[in-house]
C-alpha cells in the first residue's frame, strides 16, 4: 500500500514496486483521476492488480476506511506511508486551519495507520515491512518549513521509538527520510533557489525501495546526504540551521523581487 501515490515520491515508488517487484499494489490518495490513471497504466504494462482507494487523509473517517481496504480483501506485504505537504514561507502565514490539515495529513493519519497495520502483522505474524516517509529537515529543522518541519521530527521520534516496542521479528519499520526531492511539492517557484540541491524522484524513489526491502531502520537516500548528515551533526545546530535559513530566506527573497517587478 502506498499513500500519496497521485504524484511524486508515491506515485514513483508505485511504478517501481509494480515494475521491478511486480507488486500488487493499493494506491491512495485524493486525486482520483491521477490514482485511476496510473491503476489502467499499471495493470496494463505491468500485469498486476491495482486497488484504487480515494482518501482525504485529513479527515478520520478516510483513514478508517483506507485502513479497512488494506486489511480486508487480501494480504498486506508492505505500507509506505508517504502522503504529506509542506508550508513554504513565514510561520506567521501559516494559518490555524491549514497547520491543523497538515497535523491532520502528516502525523495523524500516520500514527493511526501505523498503529493498526503493526497490530495487524503482530496479529497474523505474517512478514511484513511499513516505511513512514519523513525527510532531512525531520533531522535538521527547516527555517520557513517550521511546522513541516515539526511533523518530519515527530515521524523520526515516534518511530524510532515504536518500532522497539514491536514483537514481531519480521515486521520491520523503517523511517526514509530525502532531503530536496523533485517533485510537485518543489515545483512552485518558492523552490526556484533551491532546485540544485534537488534529487531526481526516480532515484529517491528506488532508494526508499532498496530501504524497504533490505529492512533498514533510519535511511536518507543520496550518498551526499549521508555523509552530510553525519558531517553537520558534528557542528552546532544552531550554525547548520542559520545556514539553512539563509539559502532558504535568499530562495523566498527572490519571488518577492520577482513579484515587485511584475507590478511594477
Ligand atoms: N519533495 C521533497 O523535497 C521531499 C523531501 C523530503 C520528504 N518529502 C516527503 O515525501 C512525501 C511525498 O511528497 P512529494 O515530494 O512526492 O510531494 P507531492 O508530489 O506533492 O506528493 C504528495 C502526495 O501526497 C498526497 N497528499 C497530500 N495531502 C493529502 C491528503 N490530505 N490526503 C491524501 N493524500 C494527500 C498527494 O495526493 P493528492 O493531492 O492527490 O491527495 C500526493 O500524492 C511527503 O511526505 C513529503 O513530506 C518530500
Amino acid at each position: 500500500m502506498v499513500t500519496g501515490a497521485s504524484s511524486g515520491l508515491g506515485y514513483e515508488m508505485a511504478c517501481q514496486l509494480a515494475r521491478h517487484h511486480k507488486a500488487n499494489l493499493i494506491i491512495a490518495a485524493r486525486r482520483e483521476d491521477k490514482l485511476n490513471q496510473l491503476k489502467a497504466d499499471l495493470e496494463q504494462q505491468e500485469n498486476i492488480q491495482v486497488k484504487v482507494v480515494v482518501a482525504d487523509l485529513s479527515v478520520p473517517q478516510d483513514v478508517e476506511r483506507l485502513i479497512a481496504e488494506c486489511l480486508t480483501g487480501q494480504q498486506l506485504y508492505g505500507a509506505i506511508l508517504n502522503a504529506g505537504f509542506t508550508h513554504f514561507g513565514p510561520h506567521a502565514e501559516l494559518s490555524e486551519d491549514k497547520f491543523e490539515l497538515l497535523m491532520r495529513t502528516n502525523v495523524i493519519s500516520v500514527v493511526r495507520i501505523t498503529g493498526e497495520l503493526v497490530k495487524y502483522f503482530e496479529k497474523s505474524g505474517s512478514e511484513g515491512g511499513i516505511m513512514i516517509v519523513s525527510s532531512m529537515a525531520g533531522i535538521f529543522p527547516v527555517p520557513y518549513q517550521a511546522a513541516y518541519s515539526g511533523t518530519k521530527s515527530f515521524l523520526i521520534g515516534f518511530a524510532n521509538a515504536l518500532a522497539h516496542e514491536i514483537k514481531s521479528s519480521v515486521l520491520s519499520l523503517t523511517i526514509f527520510a530525502p532531503a530536496g526531492v523533485v517533485t510537485e511539492m518543489t515545483a512552485t517557484e518558492k523552490f526556484n533557489g533551491l532546485k540544485g540541491w534537488l534529487m531526481p524522484v526516480t532515484e529517491a524513489a528506488k532508494e526508499g525501495i532498496f530501504a524497504l526491502k533490505h529492512r533498514k531502520f533510519n535511511y536518507l537516500p543520496g550518498a551526499v546526504n549521508r555523509f552530510g548528515n553525519i558531517f553537520m551533526k558534528l557542528l552546532p545546530k544552531k550554525l547548520i540551521i542559520g545556514i539553512l535559513a539563509k539559502i532558504y530566506q535568499r530562495s523566498l527573497a527572490k519571488v518577492e523581487l520577482s513579484k515587485k517587478a511584475k507590478n511594477t
